[in-house]
C-alpha cells in the first residue's frame, strides 16, 4: 500500500515544506512546523455553480458612499466593530474556552431581528436550545445548524442565504477537499477561504468562532487573522464577572474601542459604568491600595491597585504582579529604591489588579507605587486620591495621554484630588470639584503623601 503524501506547515504564517525545519522562513519563528497530509484536491469556488469574475474599474467609478451598517442589538459589540457590522465582512471572535463566546454569539443570533444561521459543530442542537432557554428566545429567525463539513453547510447557505452567518468554531469545520483533520493548519485555511468567498460574493456577514491556544494566539495558522476583516478577542479571568471584548485588527474601523460585559445567569450584559465596578465599596480605610485613573482604548476607567510589602522570608526576595507585566514591576521597584531610597531588595513585593484585569497603560505606574510605599510605610492612601502618571527610569513623574478625561472620569466618580504629572498640560477647565496636584519627580509625590 502506498504511503499517503504528507506536507509540514508552519502553524504561525502556513508557510509549507516537504520536510520538517526547525526555524521557519517564512516568519523566523523557531518550532512552529507541523506534519500534515498533503491536500489532495484543487481548491475550488465556493458555490456549485461556479466564481463570479471581477472586473477592473476606474476608481472615480467606484460608489463612496459609506456602507449601511448592520446595527446589532449589543452596543458594546457595535462599539467594538466601529459602529455596527459591515455587509460581508468576515469577524473571527477569539478568547479562552468556557469565556463565553458562544453564549455572546449565541445571543445576538436570538435577539437580532435579522435573519440568522447559527451553525455549531461544537454543541448538540439540545445542548444549543437549553442555553438559548437560559439567554431567552426573542424571535423565530434564528435557525440553528449542526453539521461540520463545509460543502453541506455552503449548499444550506446557497439554498437558503441568511443575512448574518455564524460558525461555532472554525476548528469545528472541515471540507471534503483536503484528507486533514478538522483542526488542522490546511483545514482551517481552506474553510476561512470559502467563507470568506461566500461572504464577499454575496454580502452576508459572517462571523466566526475561533479557539485560543496555551499561548494565548488564536489556534491555527496566523494567516487566518491576516484572511479575516476583523478580529476581536475576548478576555477575562473565569473566576470573575467581568468580560473585555478587545478589537485587534478591524478593516472597518479603529481597534482603540472595548466592549465590557458582566456574565450573568442570563447571558452577558453591556456594562456601561466600567469604572463602578471595579471600584470596591468598602467602608475601612487600608493601606496597600491607590486608586488609578487608566484608559482602556479609549474608555477611562477606574480601579484599584493593590501592593503587599512584607519581609522576605527566603533569601531572594518575591515579585509577583497579576494583571500587571512583572518586568515592569521590577523597573517601578529598582526606581524607588535608586531614586527615592527605600530598601525593598529584602521586602517581598506582590502587586495586583483588582477585578481580574490585565492592564498595560503606563499610567497605572504612579498608583502601584503608591500603593507600594504605602504598604511599606502601613500607612493608608488618601481615599478620594486618584493616581494617573507614568514613571520614568529617573523618577520622574511623565505625561500621560488624555489626561483631561481622565480627570474627568475620576471626577464624575466623587474624588477630591488627583495627582498627575506636571508636564501634562489640561485644557478642559474642571468645575473645581476636583483638585489636581502636579509633581515632577516621584520623592516629590512621597513626600506630599506621608510627610
Ligand atoms: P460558553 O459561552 O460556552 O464559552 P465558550 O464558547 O467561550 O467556550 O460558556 C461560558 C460560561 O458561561 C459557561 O461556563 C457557563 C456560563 N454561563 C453563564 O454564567 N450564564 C449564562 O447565561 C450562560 C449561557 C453561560
Ligand atoms: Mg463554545
Amino acid at each position: 500500500m502506498s504511503k499517503q503524501k504528507t506536507t509540514f506547515f508552519c502553524k504561525s504564517c502556513g508557510f509549507e515544506s516537504p520536510k520538517w525545519i526547525g526555524k521557519c522562513p517564512g516568519c523566523n519563528q523557531w518550532n512552529t512546523f507541523a506534519e500534515e497530509l498533503k491536500p489532495s484536491k484543487q481548491v475550488t469556488a465556493w458555490k456549485k455553480s461556479g466564481r463570479k469574475i471581477a472586473e477592473p474599474k476606474p476608481i472615480q467609478s467606484i460608489e463612496a458612499s459609506t456602507q449601511e451598517r448592520i446595527q446589532l442589538p449589543d452596543e458594546e459589540l457595535n462599539l467594538v466593530l466601529g459602529g455596527g457590522l459591515v455587509p460581508g465582512a468576515v469577524i473571527l471572535l477569539g478568547g479562552e474556552p468556557g469565556i463565553g463566546k458562544s453564549t455572546l454569539l449565541l445571543q445576538i443570533a436570538l435577539q437580532t431581528p435579522i435573519k440568522t444561521l447559527y451553525v455549531s459543530g461544537e454543541e448538540s442542537e439540545t445542548q444549543i436550545r437549553l442555553r438559548a432557554e437560559r439567554i431567552g428566545i426573542q424571535d423565530n429567525r434564528c435557525e440553528i445548524l449542526t453539521e461540520t463539513l463545509l460543502e453541506n453547510i455552503l449548499d444550506v447557505l446557497e439554498k437558503d442565504p441568511p443575512e448574518l452567518v455564524i460558525v461555532d468554531s472554525i476548528q469545528t469545520l472541515y471540507t471534503d477537499q483536503l484528507d486533514a483533520t478538522p483542526g488542522s493548519v490546511s483545514q482551517i485555511r481552506e474553510c476561512t477561504g470559502k467563507l470568506l468567498q461566500f461572504a464577499k460574493e454575496e454580502d452576508i456577514p459572517v462571523m466566526l468562532i475561533g479557539h485560543i491556544t496555551k499561548d494565548g494566539s488564536i489556534a491555527g495558522p496566523k494567516i487566518l487573522e491576516h484572511m479575516v476583516d476583523t478580529v476581536l478577542q475576548f478576555e477575562g479571568d473565569r473566576h470573575h464577572a467581568y468580560r473585555i471584548v478587545r478589537t485587534l485588527k478591524n478593516r472597518f474601523g479603529g481597534t482603540q474601542e472595548l466592549g465590557i460585559y458582566e456574565m450573568a445567569g442570563n447571558g452577558l450584559r453591556g456594562v456601561k459604568n466600567p469604572s463602578e465596578i471595579w471600584l470596591a465599596q468598602r467602608e475601612e480605610v487600608l493601606s496597600g491600595i491607590g486608586i488609578a485613573v487608566v484608559l482602556e482604548g479609549i474608555r477611562p476607567l477606574m480601579l484599584e491597585t493593590q501592593a503587599l510589602v512584607s519581609t522576605a522570608v527566603y533569601g531572594t526576595p518575591q515579585r509577583s504582579g497579576t494583571g500587571f507585566d512583572l518586568r515592569r514591576l521590577n523597573m517601578l521597584l529598582a526606581v524607588l529604591e535608586k531614586r527615592c531610597g527605600f530598601r525593598l531588595g529584602q521586602q517581598d513585593v506582590f502587586v495586583n489588579l483588582a477585578g481580574g484585569l490585565k492592564l498595560e497603560d503606563p499610567a497605572l505606574d504612579l498608583s502601584l507605587c503608591a500603593a507600594i510605599m504605602s504598604s511599606f510605610y502601613n500607612q493608608p492612601l488618601p481615599t478620594k486620591c486618584a493616581f494617573s502618571a507614568e514613571i520614568g527610569l529617573s523618577g520622574e513623574v511623565r505625561a500621560v495621554q488624555r489626561v483631561d478625561q481622565r480627570i474627568a472620569e475620576a471626577e464624575k466618580l466623587g474624588f477630591t484630588d488627583i495627582i498627575i504629572s506636571k508636564y501634562n498640560k489640561t485644557n478642559s477647565p474642571h468645575q473645581g470639584n476636583i483638585k489636581i496636584h502636579t509633581f515632577g519627580r516621584i520623592d516629590e509625590v512621597f513626600s506630599w503623601l506621608f510627610g
